[in-house]
């Protein structure tokens, strides 16, 4: 939002049974988030606040844009007297909070910025949530928070060990946010999910990337060893977490959104050049990778429980195979969607951690 229109009133709450705010809704898993409740609860406006980013797309959101219970506000989340006023004059009932610096490999070199963006901003929103009286929060980490790990599963009570400044930053948001559940039982509820992959995610993330590399004739870069395992939860999924969580999840809890489902990173790039370059061939397969410098640090694997939100009814439903056909469809098209996306392609410089 600019400063000028910060004069007028936001916007005359109406008749709607809640209003939702969600940040970062111009990225990628908010965005799939929003459209879904825009579309399936018209009785729920939707406010959108976002920066607008580097890695956001407004063409995330263009089948929902026009709806009567959707708003977009441009504005940052580290802007304490914007916010506190967004929630005076939207009446905000419920929260969902994913706006944050996301890429790990950029974390290493703008440290500081994710400490801002990702604890700082969180803290202006859970203050100015909890001066709302709002009736729920859900504050979207990740299962980075709990560091690497080759063979114990992490379960929600593990301790956070978190190895690169991104991670860190999300477990320092964590803290504050259980803080004011601790001091005021502000009805905040956390979740912890694993890699999330499908359309609309900006293609400086690994699943992206390399079926954008290999869309434009380009060899996949691929990170070390290329033996890391991730496990990947298709968008859709996640979606349904979410509003399983918003529907279900305590106040004062944390869900682990995980799956069993899970690649080497060396599996992720030969699948995806088998499907786009169609070919079998090992030797044509390694004509397609390019072995670059590790990052500074790296977990292996994260491999997470999630009993807990089986328990609320949630299970992942969507295979694989389905789910990466869709996703490679989609680049095919959409590629162009982010402003000087070329960028997003090139190797990442690797330099010393600076946590
Ligand atoms: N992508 C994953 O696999 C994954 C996995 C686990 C958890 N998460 C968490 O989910 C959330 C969303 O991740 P994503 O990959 O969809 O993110 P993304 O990088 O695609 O989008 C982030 C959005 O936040 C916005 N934003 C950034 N700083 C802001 C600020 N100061 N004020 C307002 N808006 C701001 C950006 O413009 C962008 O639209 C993040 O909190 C991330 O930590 C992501």
């Amino acid at each position: 939002m600019s400063a000028a229109s910060l004069a007028e009133p936001l916007s005359s709450p109406g008749s709607f049974a809640k209003r939702v705010l969600v940040t970062g809704g111009a990225g990628f898993i908010a965005s799939h988030v929003i459209v879904s409740l825009v579309e399936d609860y018209p009785n729920y406006m939707i406010i959108n606040l976002d920066k607008l980013d580097y890695c956001a797309s407004l063409k995330n959101l263009e089948t929902i844009s026009n709806k009567k219970n959707y708003k977009f506000i441009k504005g940052d989340i580290c802007d304490a007297h914007l916010v506190k006023r967004l929630f005076e004059t939207e009446e905000i009932n419920i929260v969902l909070h994913f706006a944050a610096q996301t890429h790990v490999d950029l974390s290493f070199v703008r440290a500081f910025e994710f400490t801002y963006v990702n604890v700082y901003g969180t803290h202006v929103l859970v203050s100015a949530a909890h001066e709302a009286k709002v009736e729920k929060f859900i504050y979207v980490s990740t299962d980075e928070v709990y560091g690497g790990s080759l063979d114990k599963e992490f379960d929600e009570s593990s301790p956070k060990q978190p190895t690169n400044p991104y991670a860190s930053s999300k477990a320092a948001a964590e803290c504050f946010v259980q803080s004011y559940w601790e001091r005021y039982k502000f009805p905040a509820v956390i979740t912890r999910s694993s890699n999330v992959y499908g359309p609309h995610q900006y293609p400086e993330k690994v699943i992206p990337k390399f079926i954008s590399l290999l869309q434009h004739n380009r060899k996949c870069c691929i990170h070390g060893s290329g033996l890391q395992t991730r496990n990947f939860l298709y968008a859709t999924d996640v979606v349904e977490a979410f509003l399983t969580v918003l529907k279900k999840g305590k106040p004062g809890e944390i869900y682990n959104i995980g799956t069993n489902f899970e690649m080497s990173v060396v599996q992720l790039a030969k699948e995806l050049i088998q499907l786009i370059k169609e070919t079998n061939s090992e030797s044509e397969m390694e004509n397609w990778v390019d072995y670059v410098n590790d990052r500074p640090t790296n977990d292996m694997r994260y491999p997470m429980k999630s009993e807990k939100i089986h328990g609320l009814g949630w299970k992942p439903k969507v295979p694989w195979n389905e789910g990466i056909k869709k996703t490679i469809e989609w680049y095919r098209e959409n590629f162009h969607n982010w402003k000087n996306v070329e960028k997003a392609l090139e190797p990442f410089p690797v330099q010393s951690p600076c946590l």
